[in-house]
């Protein structure tokens, strides 16, 4: 990894990523608006950017792992983005869930700068991102991706090339439409259950041993179990990316009828309070709207 790496965003899944890169030995550079985020790494020995358009200037490969379409267009685009400070040739790999539109933008000026862009979005969580075992799928040039494997392989388990234009990101949010309905399902299994009889624990234990058990499944269960929903995904994030995919879906002419009203529960979590909590609150929600306590053993309306 001898290429001058940039890393822009250092929020929740940002920090721990930009960190194993820096436990793989690579050079790196780090910027985040929030300048105090940026501890960590220069603790691990990362290099400290004054600001984005300056760290544009001098990497060979560029990372920006942001919140949403706006913060991207904010630091990338415009008269202030750090995208023309890029030179000639250099990657641009953008790892955070946005829109295909605009990705899409971004796509159009990388190439009028001679940019090699790569849509590079994540499936994991943080804890997966502090153990290095993302998925990456990826869009973009063939060539850009295979130069950049090395170093994605710093930060994730398993990279998938899937596309040259905007695959990555299309495939990326279907994945988090699948994320948000497990939280759905497990809560109106759960809501179910509770209110005949069934204890929590030991239907989480029978669901996290039976045919649904997924990775995502798995890991959630102990927190579920604790009632923990300390955010590792916020419910305003799953909100956000749900009218991603509901924006694609339209724009597609997909209908998506499930997503639609899936998209209703996180407002109805964000009316209640819970926007910053974990959106596996979702199944309190469900066991709301059936007139019960989450942790009541056997529910009598509350
Ligand atoms: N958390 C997860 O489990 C997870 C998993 C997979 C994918 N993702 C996706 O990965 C991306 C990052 O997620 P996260 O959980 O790390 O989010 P986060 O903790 O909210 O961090 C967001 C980052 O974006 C920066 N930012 C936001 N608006 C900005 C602006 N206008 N200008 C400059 N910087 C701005 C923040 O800077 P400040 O520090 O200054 O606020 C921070 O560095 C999101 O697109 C998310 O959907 C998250």
């Amino acid at each position: 990894m001898k290429s001058r790496i940039g890393w822009i965003g250092l929020g929740k899944m940002g920090v721990p990523m930009a960190l194993n890169l820096c436990g793989a030995g690579a050079d790196v550079t780090v910027f985040n608006r929030s300048r105090e985020k940026s501890r960590p790494l220069c603790d691990a020995g990362a290099n400290l950017a004054p600001n984005a358009s300056v760290l544009a200037a001098q990497s060979d490969v560029l990372f920006t792992m942001l919140s949403d379409d706006a913060a991207l267009r904010q630091v990338l685009l415009g008269d202030t983005g750090a995208l023309k400070e890029m030179r000639k040739g250099a990657i641009l790999v953008d790892m955070s869930t946005v829109s295909p539109t605009v990705s899409s933008e971004v796509a159009e000026i990388a190439n009028t700068f001679g940019l090699r862009y790569l849509r590079s979005p994540v499936s994991g969580s943080v804890a997966l991102a502090e153990s290095g075992a993302l998925t990456v799928m990826a869009s973009g040039p063939i060539g850009a991706f295979e130069e950049v494997r090395s170093i994605l392989g710093a930060l994730s388990a398993r990279q998938f090339h899937v596309g040259d234009q905007e695959q990555a990101r299309v495939l990326k949010l279907s994945i988090n439409m699948m994320v948000g309905f497990t939280a759905a399902m497990i809560g109106e299994a759960l809501a179910l259950g509770l209110k005949n009889g069934l204890d929590r624990t030991t239907m989480l234990d029978v669901i996290g041993a039976s045919a649904v058990a997924s990775p995502l499944v798995g890991y959630k269960l102990d927190a579920l179990k604790a009632q923990d929903y300390t955010p590792a995904f916020e419910v305003t994030q799953m909100a956000k990316d749900f009218d991603l995919i509901l924006e694609a879906g339209r724009k597609s002419a997909v209908p998506m009828p499930m997503a639609a009203q899936m998209r209703e529960g996180w407002s109805e979590l964000i009316a209640d309070g819970d926007a910053e909590q974990d959106f596996f609150k979702y199944v309190e929600l469900a066991t709301r709207r059936a007139g019960m306590r989450f942790d009541d053993r056997r529910e009598t309306a509350a």
